[in-house]
Parts: C-alpha cells; structure tokens; sequence
C-alpha cells in the first residue's frame, strides 16, 4: 500500500489551505493513520513565502484545538505534481492555475477540496484575507467538514 499525499493549495497559503493542512493533519494523527496519509500545503502565489499563517487564521485554528503556528507559505512548484496523489483547490482561481501548469505526465489526482464536503453546496472556500473574522471561522466549518470527506474517500478507496 503506498502512501497517500496530499497537498491543499489557496492563493497566499498563509490563509485557507494552512488551515487545511492543520485540520486534516489532526484528522489523521487522530484516526492514527500517519504511516499511510499524509499532508501539505502551499500557494499558487509568491506573496507571501517563508511568513507564517495569517494570525485570524492561527486564532480560529486554536480555538478548535489546531495549531498552525510552525507552517511557512511556500509556493507551488513542478515537483509537487509528481510528489502528490491529490492536489486540492480552494477555490476556481487555483484550480485554474493548478492545471495550467500542470506537467501532461503527470497523474496526480485534481480537483476541489469542497467535491469532498457532505454539508456544503459550495464549490469554494471563500478567501477570508480582506474580510472580518467570521470569515476564518466559515473556512474553518468547511474545511473540517471537506477533511472528513476527503479522509472517509481515501479510506474508501487507498486504504
Ligand atoms: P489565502 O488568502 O489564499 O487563503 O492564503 C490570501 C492571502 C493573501 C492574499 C490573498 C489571499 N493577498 O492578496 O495577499
């Protein structure tokens, strides 16, 4: 069995896909699964490289039991298309991006993070940068529901 990489992509990764990474990789360490799933995130960006989540994000993250305080932003790069079975999107910005630039040989799986949601029509995460914090807290509510979909299919069909 191999195992499974995932990699959350957003715009600036200091916002929605950090927080992905934190979330699922709590998911994971509580399912017990580190040996075959495991996770990362960057943005389709330069603006932010090396910085460390936005503080709203760091905030809402802590308040469910997340810490997201040691991810720096990185940008994504050709590699990643190789390295990683799922490359997920935030919203249709990146995913427009992602597969842009996508190598023809390469056969990791894309698509949105939110296909995975049970509980959100929605097919992106909105980008909560220039909005309150009630934004961080939506990005929370569906990406927590997007992680257990997302780990409940790789279970399904890689596990
Ligand atoms: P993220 O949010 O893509 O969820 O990390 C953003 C962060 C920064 C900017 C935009 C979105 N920015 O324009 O600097």
């Amino acid at each position: 069995m191999q195992k499974q990489k995932v990699l959350f992509v957003c715009l600036g990764n200091i916002c929605r896909s950090p927080t992905a990474e934190g979330v699922f990789n709590s998911l994971i360490k509580s399912e017990a699964l580190e040996h075959f799933i495991s996770c990362d995130s960057c943005g389709t960006s330069s603006y932010h490289i090396g910085e460390a989540p936005d503080p709203r994000s760091q905030l809402a993250a802590k308040k469910r039991g997340i810490d997201l305080s040691q991810i720096r932003s990185r940008q994504l790069h050709q590699q990643d298309y190789y390295e990683f079975n799922y490359i997920l999107a935030m919203d249709e910005n990146n995913l427009s991006h992602i597969l842009e630039d996508k190598p023809s040989n390469a056969e990791a799986k894309i698509s949105r993070f939110l296909a995975y949601s049970k509980n959100f029509e929605e097919l992106s995460v909105p980008d909560p940068y220039w909005n309150g914090p009630n934004g961080f807290e939506l990005v929370l509510d569906m990406i927590e529901d997007a992680a257990k979909g997302l780990l409940s299919e790789i279970r399904k069909e890689k596990l």
